[in-house]
This record gives structure tokens, C-alpha cells and sequence, in this order.
């Protein structure tokens, strides 16, 4: 079994980010959950129980991650309660979508905001640590909308690309630590985020995957869950698609 080093999923309440925590927890893996939704929060570690997964492994904080400051503060406590911080998974996110003549700078920014900006934070917060450890993983969930582009997705798109760079930046600066970062990027994946669009959308999405289906959580989940393992330290600063061949 790997080490139990520790790991962050931002975003990990539901969808796909708790697919992620409860696939690092099988892996053996002492996992916290951040999310805003605390009632999502105590159905994680209910559904956790239930998987018989040890309930001590895994942690919840309920925060917002735009306050910068309290995000900071909880991953340096995490970090010092732990022995640092072994794996990140940058996961939540959101959309604004619109098209590009109506996007609201409000929206475009809340986007930024969520989706890149802390990520960045959470970045510079588990850096530390896995630097001093020299060991760490760095997996941020992007898009195929921030590889191709997608219309009505300007603010998405931006901020899942931002993420792409990112990522290929900070795996240039901690390589020679042994800290890896690379970011996924799903296709369409069914959760609440995409339950909630019109079926002509999901039909026409459906025309534009090669194996003419939507992914599931855990095919998401297993690809984090094998970048984050001992086995994938030699693959940095790269973009896995986990999208049914969408962005070939
Ligand atoms: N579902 C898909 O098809 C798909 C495709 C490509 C990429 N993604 C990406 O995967 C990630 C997860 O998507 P999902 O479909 O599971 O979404 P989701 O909406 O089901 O879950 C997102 C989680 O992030 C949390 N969150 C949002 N804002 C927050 C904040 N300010 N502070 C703390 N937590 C916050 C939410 O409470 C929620 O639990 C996102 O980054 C999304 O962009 C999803």
C-alpha cells in the first residue's frame, strides 16, 4: 500500500471531486474534503462509512476557497497537523456560461475567482511542504473546454486553460524536488453540474464523444488516483483527457 501521505480535494463534497476523495482513500490515503456545502459534506463521510472506508481518513472543512486568507491559513494548519501536504487535487469549479458578448464581468471574474485563482492559493499553500518533503502531487481537474474552446464557455474555457499552464509552470519549477503537477481533463462527465442542461445540449454533446457516451465519476477518479501514486512520478506537466476520445 502507498504512504499515508495526505491529500486535499477542493470541491470534494459531491460529484466528481467525491469520487476523487473516496478513490485516494481506497488508495490509502488520509483525505480532507473542502467544500463550501456542508450538507454534502456529512453525506461524503456517510456514503464513506457505508464503502466501509475507515471514517478517521477521512477529514471535512467547510470553506469557502475565494476567501484566500482562510484557505491559506487551513492548508498551512493541515500541513503541520500532517506532516504536510502529499496531494492536491485542485477539483471545484463552476460555470457562468453565456456567449461571449454577454458574459458579465461579474461572471467572468466569479469564474477566475473559483475555478483558477484558488487553485493558485492552494498551490502556493502545499508547495511549501512538498518541497521540504520532497515528494508531492499536483493534479488539477481542467477541461476538454480548456484544451478545444467551447462555445458559450469563454469564462470556463479561460480559466481551465489558465489551469493547463499552471500546472506546466509549477511542474518546470519543482521537478528537481520530485513533486509532479498535471491536470486532467474530463469530457462530458454526468453530475449535478451537467444534470442540469437541456437535453438538446446533452444530445448534441453526445454526437461529438467517439465512444457516444457521457463519462462517469469514477472514470475521472481513477485517473487522479493513479497520477497521485508513487508508480506516476515520472509524468509531469501533462494534460490526460478522460473524454471518450472528444478532444483526439
Ligand atoms: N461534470 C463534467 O462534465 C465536467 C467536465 C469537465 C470538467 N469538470 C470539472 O470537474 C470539477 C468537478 O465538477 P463536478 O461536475 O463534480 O461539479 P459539481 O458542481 O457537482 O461539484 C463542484 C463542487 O465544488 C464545490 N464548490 C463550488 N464553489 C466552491 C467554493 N467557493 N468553495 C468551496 N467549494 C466550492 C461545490 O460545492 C461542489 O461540491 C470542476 O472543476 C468542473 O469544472 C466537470
Amino acid at each position: 500500500m502507498s504512504e499515508k501521505r495526505l491529500a486535499i480535494v477542493t470541491g470534494g463534497a459531491r460529484g466528481i471531486g467525491r469520487a476523487i476523495v473516496l478513490a485516494l482513500a481506497r488508495q490509502g490515503r488520509r483525505v480532507v474534503a473542502i467544500d463550501i456545502d456542508e450538507a454534502k459534506l456529512s453525506e461524503l463521510k456517510e456514503v464513506a462509512q457505508k464503502q466501509g472506508l475507515e471514517n478517521n481518513d477521512i477529514l471535512t472543512e467547510k470553506l469557502d476557497i475565494t476567501d484566500s486568507q482562510a484557505f491559506t491559513e487551513t492548508i498551512e494548519r493541515l500541513a503541520d497537523e500532517h506532516g504536510g501536504v502529499g496531494i492536491l487535487v485542485n477539483n471545484a469549479g463552476i460555470t457562468r456560461d453565456n456567449l461571449v458578448f454577454a458574459i458579465s464581468d461579474e461572471d467572468f471574474d466569479r469564474v477566475i475567482e473559483i475555478n483558477l485563482k484558488a487553485a493558485f492559493v492552494a498551490t502556493r499553500g502545499a508547495a511549501r511542504s512538498m518541497m521540504r518533503n520532497r515528494w508531492g502531487r499536483i493534479i488539477n481537474i481542467a477541461s476538454v473546454a480548456g484544451v478545444m474552446g467551447n462555445a458559450g464557455q469563454a469564462n470556463y474555457a479561460a480559466s481551465k486553460a489558465g489551469l493547463i499552464g499552471m500546472a506546466k509552470t509549477v511542474a518546470r519549477e519543482l521537478a528537481k524536488r520530485n513533486v509532479t503537477a498535471n491536470c486532467i481533463a474530463p469530457g462530458f462527465i454526468i453530475t449535478e453540474m451537467t444534470d442540469v442542461l437541456p437535453d438538446k445540449v446533452k444530445e448534441y454533446a453526445k454526437m461529438a464523444i467517439p465512444m457516444s457516451r457521457f463519462g462517469q465519476v469514477e472514470d475521472v477518479a481513477n485517473a487522479v488516483a493513479f497520477l497521485a501514486s508513487d508508480e506516476a512520478g515520472y509524468i509531469t506537466g501533462q494534460v490526460v483527457g478522460v473524454d471518450g476520445g472528444m478532444a483526439m
